[in-house]
């Protein structure tokens, strides 16, 4: 068995122990070479580069890590690259989640007003990253988680339309299948397959097929969901405002039952509500500066004192827990390898996928995930009303793409128009005069 070269862009991200977790576990059937962490941030990557080759040394000591701010150094002769970068890091994030509730719109880092500031930093990084990677190794597997993922998926369609081996992938839909799994009974989430249609954080589950008994499972998880409520599978570890989330999958349920929506859909659907739940001084953002960020350091730095992690109870935990991103990221680049075929949610260029919404859109459905990419699954038409949301959540992400390269003020002005959480084209705009403030040196000059 070839053995590996990865590279993890954004190697410092709060998210790369989880990552590491999910390749020692795979070791056996994704086995690796050389570990490449790739980082712009060079005190963070230092931290995660020492951390990082400690863990190895205790769980997989043939692996070389190596961490790293040389592009070429980073991308010379790699295999898979997974991206996880955050251009204007964690505080441009809370920026993005605070100006739009200063004009009563929902603040949120993919969704709406914060979506879109965050879309416009991300393009350029994203492309730039591609050139990078692509000057280095041509055939590296590209698995992009880079948010707002909707945003960045339909820039590198339109920038790279003929790369076939750049997937954009979310890990919401997993989380979402896990958290199933539990309200029926602790099954494994793996013994469903799901049917999903939609855009990136904007979709719906319209079947679970139990794969033991060829049920739908769905009928059965929407009683369930709405007699004793919907919460994430690691509900005990989770932030309460990811658990506000979650129920806001109830609020819409019993508004319409037709499909099993993602959480992502409250901002769009029920955005009043939504609002009245966010905390309008300390948005997420904020607590996961001081949350997740600052426990993934403090351990990073404990683990260098000790030298050795095999002592410490804090990462042997790790290895019992489920981490639905890391053990996806994974799994997902072991189903290519190997070609499994598996079935994962992710976006795809639709081409007829959905046969009556536009052939460009990136579509998420169920793809089987192979050597040669994904095999979507081929939904048909869709009905009239999850037409129509989807087609205004594409004409957003399509303007918003078009404002990028055209430096157009007009097209982000429309974009932030015709996006749900907004409307009304005098808001769109004062919140579009403080983002341009806010993305200074980040953004193209709008014109
Ligand atoms: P983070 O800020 O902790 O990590 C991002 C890292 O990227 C930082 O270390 C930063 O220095 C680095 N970085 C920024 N720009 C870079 C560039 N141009 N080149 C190389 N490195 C660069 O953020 P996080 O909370 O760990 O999230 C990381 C990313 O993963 C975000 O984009 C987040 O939205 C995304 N994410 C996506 C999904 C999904 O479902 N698709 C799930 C989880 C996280
Ligand atoms: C889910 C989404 C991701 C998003 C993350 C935010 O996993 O699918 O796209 O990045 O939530 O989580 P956070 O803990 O940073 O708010
Ligand atoms: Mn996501």
């Amino acid at each position: 068995m070839k053995k590996l070269d990865i590279c993890i862009a954004g190697g410092a991200s709060t998210y790369t122990p989880g990552i590491l977790i999910g390749l020692i576990k795979k070791m056996k059937s994704f086995p690796i070479n050389k570990l490449v962490l790739y980082d712009i941030d060079e005190e963070k990557l230092s931290l995660m580069g020492q951390y990082s080759k400690i863990l190895m040394k205790d769980f997989a000591p043939n692996v070389e890590i190596i961490y790293t701010s040389n592009k070429e150094e980073a991308f010379k002769n790699i295999d898979y690259v997974f991206c996880q970068i955050r251009t204007g890091g964690l505080l441009m994030r809370e920026q993005d989640e605070l100006i739009p509730l200063k004009y009563g719109v929902i603040g949120q880092e993919t969704c709406g007003p914060g979506g879109f500031s965050y879309g416009m930093r991300s393009i350029r990084d994203m492309i730039e990253l591609v050139k990078d990677i692509r000057k280095y190794s041509n055939e590296a597997w590209i698995l992009n988680y880079t948010n707002p993922a909707a945003i960045v998926a339909v820039a590198l369609d339109r920038e790279f339309p003929d790369d076939k081996r750049i997937l954009n992938i979310c890990d919401q839909p997993i989380s979402l299948l896990m958290s199933y799994a539990r309200i029926l009974g602790n099954i494994n989430y793996k013994d469903m397959t799901p049917h999903y249609f939609g855009l990136n954080h904007f979709g719906w589950f319209t079947k679970i097929i139990d794969n033991h008994t060829g049920d739908d499972l769905v009928p059965k998880l929407k009683q369930l969901i709405l007699e004793e409520g919907f919460y994430p599978a690691n509900k005990e570890e989770r932030d309460p405002s990811w658990l506000v989330t979650y129920s806001a999958v109830v609020d819409m349920l019993k508004l319409d039952p037709t499909y099993l929506p993602s959480t992502y859909l409250q901002y769009y659907l029920i955005p009043q509500k939504t609002f009245s739940h966010l905390n309008k001084e300390r948005t997420r953002a904020r607590e996961v500066i001081d949350g997740r960020l600052k426990r993934v350091y403090d351990e990073c730095k404990l683990v260098i004192k000790e030298g050795t992690t095999k002592k410490l109870k804090s990462v042997q935990d790790e290895f019992n827990k489920v981490d639905a991103h890391g053990e996806m990221i994974v799994e997902i680049a072991e189903s290519i390898y190997l070609d499994q075929k598996r079935p994962y949610i992710v976006m795809v260029r639709n081409n007829g996928i959905i046969d009556n919404l536009n052939k460009d859109a990136m579509v998420e459905v169920k793809c089987l995930l192979g050597a040669n990419g994904p095999i979507p699954d081929i939904i048909g038409e869709i009905g009239t009303y999850h037409k129509g949301l989807i087609e205004q959540q594409y004409a957003y992400e399509k303007l918003t793409i078009e404002a990028y390269y055209e430096e157009s003020y007009l097209k982000a002005l429309q974009a932030l128009t015709i996006n749900r959480t907004i409307v009304d084209q005098e808001v769109a705009k004062k919140i579009l005069d403080d983002l341009i403030v806010l993305n200074k040196g980040y953004w193209p000059r709008l014109k």
